[in-house]
């Protein structure tokens, strides 16, 4: 059984990872509108990727005999002044979300909660991966400055990303 702290804390970060969904699908939105769909793509597939973490939070809380409470979701930004403000604000924001399931973590421990601690590991793991991704794209980008050749050619590559969507339906059966 989950405690009622550890309940509203996973309820929130369920929220707070469907939120990431809505901001990097936001984000997709201004790359498609600024033709660049290769960066949209890429946008989605992580949009996707992040409502499996929330369903990972989802069935988790149910696993425990918590209760899902659906928060209010907040409206993401539209506009962004350049390709690479998108990417920079992408990884700020996977900052934060690894700060959040650092604290996250630092109260399971807290509750002695074992059973939080091993959910929480994988995401621990997966934010080491999300910084690095979205750092990468970043430091590429700043090396290049907007060139239009090289985004032209960034957007080709970052567009063979696969839309993964095996992971999300396993998690909502
Ligand atoms: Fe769910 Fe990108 O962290």
């Amino acid at each position: 059984m989950l405690s009622e702290k550890m309940e509203k804390a996973f309820n929130e970060q369920l929220k707070w990872e469907f939120y990431s969904a809505y901001l990097y699908l936001a984000m997709a939105a201004y790359f498609d509108s600024i033709n660049l769909p290769g960066f949209a793509k890429w946008m989605k597939a992580q949009a996707i990727e992040e409502s499996v973490h929330a369903m990972k939070f989802y069935n988790y809380i149910n696993e425990r005999g918590g209760r899902v409470e659906l928060h209010e979701i907040e409206k993401p930004p539209v506009e962004w002044e350049s390709p690479l403000a998108v990417m920079e604000f992408a990884l700020a924001h996977e900052q934060e979300v690894t700060r959040r399931i650092n604290n996250l973590m630092n109260l399971a421990l807290e509750e002695k909660d074992h059973a939080s601690q091993i959910f929480l590991q994988w995401f621990v793991t997966e934010q080491v991966e999300e910084e690095d991704s979205f750092g990468s794209i970043v430091d590429q980008m700043r090396l290049v400055k907007n060139s239009p050749e090289a985004l032209f050619m960034m957007d080709r590559e970052l567009g063979s990303r696969n839309i993964d969507f095996t992971a999300l339906s396993q998690e909502t059966q």
